[in-house]
């Protein structure tokens, strides 16, 4: 695998970041986060657009090696703990669901995924992968960081510097780190183009 077989192939151009970035398992466990970069990727998710310019997204930034990052690994689901371990970085995508006034906030989950998607995009664009995660014990997060009740935890991003297939610890994910990238057609997810 070269790192152009995971380019998508598109029926229309975009952009070499949106086309390049792509989700990997397979992170360099000796190597550190770079923190300048880490920092561009937490400040593009702070510029993403929000319902209201609400910005409900809250971040939980762990490095290797600490023990915030071990309590999010513990709090991985089945495969995800094999590899996400071995993230520079893992952050916990927290939604702020309800204001300080107590309105509920609708859109609260749609934004946090437009920041997490940003963060992703600008991470790329510096060389850092990134990998987003569902399978986690929400229950156990959100106790594990003492978040209020109106605080959802909403998904998992890991962090880190590419390491090649070989080097996870699994015959079944090394073959999905190589397997083909697919999407849907346009025509299946566009319902309407009038
Ligand atoms: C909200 C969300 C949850 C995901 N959950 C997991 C997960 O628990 N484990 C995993 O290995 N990948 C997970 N993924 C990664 C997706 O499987 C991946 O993004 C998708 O297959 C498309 O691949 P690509 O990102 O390389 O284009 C998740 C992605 C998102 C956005």
């Amino acid at each position: 695998m070269t790192p152009q077989d995971r380019i998508a192939v598109t029926s229309a151009p975009i952009s070499e970041v949106i086309a390049g970035r792509w989700s990997p398992r397979s992170f360099d466990v000796t190597v550190e986060v770079p923190e300048a970069k880490l920092t561009s990727a937490l400040e593009a998710a702070r510029w993403a657009a929000s319902a209201a310019n609400t910005q409900p997204w809250r971040f939980i930034v762990a490095r290797r090696g600490t023990p915030e990052h071990a309590k999010i690994v513990d709090n991985l689901l089945g495969f995800n703990q094999l590899w996400a371990v071995t993230a520079a970085a893992l952050i916990v995508n927290v939604a702020e669901t309800v204001t300080e006034d107590g309105v509920e906030q609708r859109w609260a989950e749609y934004d946090l995924g437009q920041a997490s998607a940003t963060l992703a995009l600008q991470a790329h664009k510096d060389g850092l992968h990134v990998h987003q995660m569902g399978g986690f014990d929400p229950e156990g997060m959100h106790a594990a960081f003492t978040l209020a009740d109106h605080q959802r935890v909403v998904s998992v991003t890991a962090l880190g510097i590419l390491a090649t297939p070989d080097a996870l610890p699994d015959e079944k994910l090394r073959a999905r780190e190589i397997a083909p990238r697919e999407r849907k057609s346009l025509n299946e997810i566009v319902l309407v183009n009038a």
